[in-house]
């Protein structure tokens, strides 16, 4: 039996409630108009950094398919591939909801398949939520996972999963695919999402949406006026070749990483590694 748990009075972001972030304190979240951060996460030892940090709420993204399997689309990626990672994640953290990005190809065929494949991820990996893309033809599967106890988020704008249709990595919902969209949003929170991404999308529009919905937005590349704002952390970190233009780099992770690659191999080549302070007597 699980204990009674309230929703978080303290912020969402560096909260330290010794339980892990619920839907609950989320939605009070945005009642309290509180701005919050998200990243990607793929491994225990780097959510465990990111949970430590404070971060609330982490994504096993399907952008794994690239920057932990080295596809150039999110497309290849499946289910079996990202549930390793999710229970890792899972394992790795204590405090943030950890949610699993449902791949392309496992929940589009129908609610039921959804529901299958959001199944998977939270007995086999331990997910406390799942994300998937798409406005009017995914409510089916969100209503259905909804019913099912499974806190879904929702993803509008640019979707990558349907890169091939919509031409290319580019802004969507500028001029009349505005309106769509803000249909589409409102759509998804009827259904029951309990938060919404909005990916490459005009900050204006982005703007509305936020005003317009009473669960969060979660942006990226959405510009400042979102609930919240999520990026790949290896973007972030500045280990991606060549970012998106909304990346902000915090960090020149590979500059560092070359540093000290090169450092130790020149060591292990001169002698000067290993010394008796790392060897056994
Ligand atoms: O797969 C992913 O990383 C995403 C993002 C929203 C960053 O869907």
């Amino acid at each position: 039996m699980s204990g009674t748990s309230t929703a978080t009075t303290t912020a969402l972001y560096g909260g330290r409630s010794g339980r892990r972030v619920t839907v609950r304190d989320i939605a009070a979240a945005k009642e309290r108009h509180e701005k919050w951060p998200m990243v990607t996460a793929y491994d225990a030892m780097t959510a465990r950094v990111f949970d430590e940090a404070g971060i609330p709420v982490m994504l096993v993204g399907d952008s794994a398919a690239m920057v932990v399997y080295g596809y150039d689309s999110t497309l290849p990626v499946t289910t079996d591939d990202l549930i390793p990672l999710t229970a890792a994640v899972v394992r790795g953290s204590s405090r943030a909801m950890v949610v699993a990005d449902l791949p392309f190809g496992s929940y589009q065929a129908s609610p039921q398949q959804a529901l299958e494949t959001a199944a998977r991820f939270m007995k086999e990996a331990g997910a406390h939520a799942v994300k998937l893309e798409g406005g009017q033809r995914v409510l089916p599967q969100v209503e259905l996972l909804v019913s099912a106890g499974i806190p879904v988020i929702a993803h509008l704008g640019l979707t990558p999963q349907s890169v091939n249709a919509l031409g290319g990595y580019r802004v969507q919902g500028r001029g009349q695919a505005g309106d769509e969209l803000m249909a589409d949003a409102k759509a998804l929170q009827h259904a029951g999402a309990f938060a919404l991404v909005l990916e490459c999308v005009p900050e204006d529009l982005a703007q509305r949406v936020t005003t317009s919905l009473s669960i969060p937005t979660i942006g990226i590349g959405a510009g400042p006026y979102t609930d919240a704002q999520v990026l790949v952390w290896q973007d972030l970190m500045g280990l991606t070749p060549e970012p998106a233009k909304f990346v902000k780099r915090y960090l020149d992770l590979a500059g560092e990483m070359d540093r000290a690659i090169r450092a130790f191999a020149d060591e292990v080549v001169s002698g000067a590694f290993p010394t008796r302070e790392h060897s056994y007597r």
